[in-house]
C-alpha cells in the first residue's frame, strides 16, 4: 500500500497500462480532500476533465457541486471524488471493461487510503463496477447496501440528469437520503468535524 496520496497521485499520472493514455491529454486522479471519509465514484473523465486534469469539472460537476451544497457537503472540506478510469475514453464512450479492469487498482489505492464510511456511485457504469454487475440506477438509486462496515449506494450520474432533468428530483431524495445516512454513521460529526450536516 502507498503510505502517501502524493506518491500515489505521482504514480497514477504516469500510467500507460491501457490505450486511453494515448489519446489523453491529463490523468484525472481526483479531486476533494483525500481525509474525508464520503467518496463519491464517476465513470471517467469528460472534455473539460481531460483537457484541466481536474475531476468533474463541466456542467455535470457544477450540478454535483449544487447537490453536495444542498446537503452541507463540499469538495474542498469533507468529500472526495474519483473515477472508475483515470483517463478520458474518446468521444465519452463507456470505459471498456478491459480499460476499468487496467484502472482498477489505482481507484482500490485510492479507497485503501481514504478508507471511506459512504461510497456514492454516480451512474451505472461506477454502480455496477462498485456494487453489483447488474445494478440497475432506475431501480436502486438511493438505497445504500452495507459492505465490510462502508455503505455503498447508486445515484444518477450528473451527466444523465443534464440530458434527462425529470430525474433531478430522485436524484435529490437519493442526496437528501446520503445526509441521512451521514448522520446515522457519524452522529452528525466526526472525529475531524468535518461531517456537521
Ligand atoms: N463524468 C465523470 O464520470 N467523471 C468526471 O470526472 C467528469 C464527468
Amino acid at each position: 500500500m502507498y503510505e502517501s496520496f502524493t506518491k500515489l497521485k505521482e504514480d497514477c499520472l504516469q500510467c500507460r497500462a491501457c490505450s486511453l493514455c494515448e489519446t489523453r491529454t491529463n490523468v484525472v486522479f481526483g479531486a476533494g480532500n483525500p481525509d474525508a471519509q464520503i467518496l463519491f465514484v464517476g465513470e471517467g473523465p469528460g472534455e473539460n476533465e481531460d483537457l484541466t486534469g481536474e475531476a468533474f469539472v463541466g456542467r455535470g460537476g457544477q450540478l454535483l457541486d449544487k447537490y453536495l451544497t444542498h446537503i452541507g457537503l463540499s469538495r474542498e472540506e469533507n468529500v472526495y471524488i474519483a473515477n472508475i478510469v483515470k483517463c478520458r475514453p474518446p468521444h465519452n464512450r463507456d470505459p471498456k471493461p478491459e480499460e476499468q479492469a487496467s484502472c482498477e487498482h489505482w481507484l482500490r489505492e485510492q479507497v485503501k487510503r481514504i478508507r471511506p464510511k459512504i461510497i456514492v456511485c454516480l451512474g451505472r457504469i461506477a454502480a455496477q463496477k462498485i456494487i453489483r454487475e447488474d445494478f440497475r440506477v432506475t431501480k436502486e438509486h438511493g438505497v445504500f447496501y452495507e459492505r465490510k462496515g462502508c455503505y455503498l449506494m447508486g445515484t444518477y450520474h450528473p451527466a444523465a440528469l443534464l440530458r434527462n432533468p425529470a430525474q433531478k428530483a430522485d436524484a435529490l431524495s437519493d442526496f437528501i437520503a446520503l445526509r441521512e445516512k451521514i448522520s446515522e454513521v457519524f452522529g452528525g460529526t466526526t472525529d475531524n468535524g468535518l461531517y456537521s450536516v
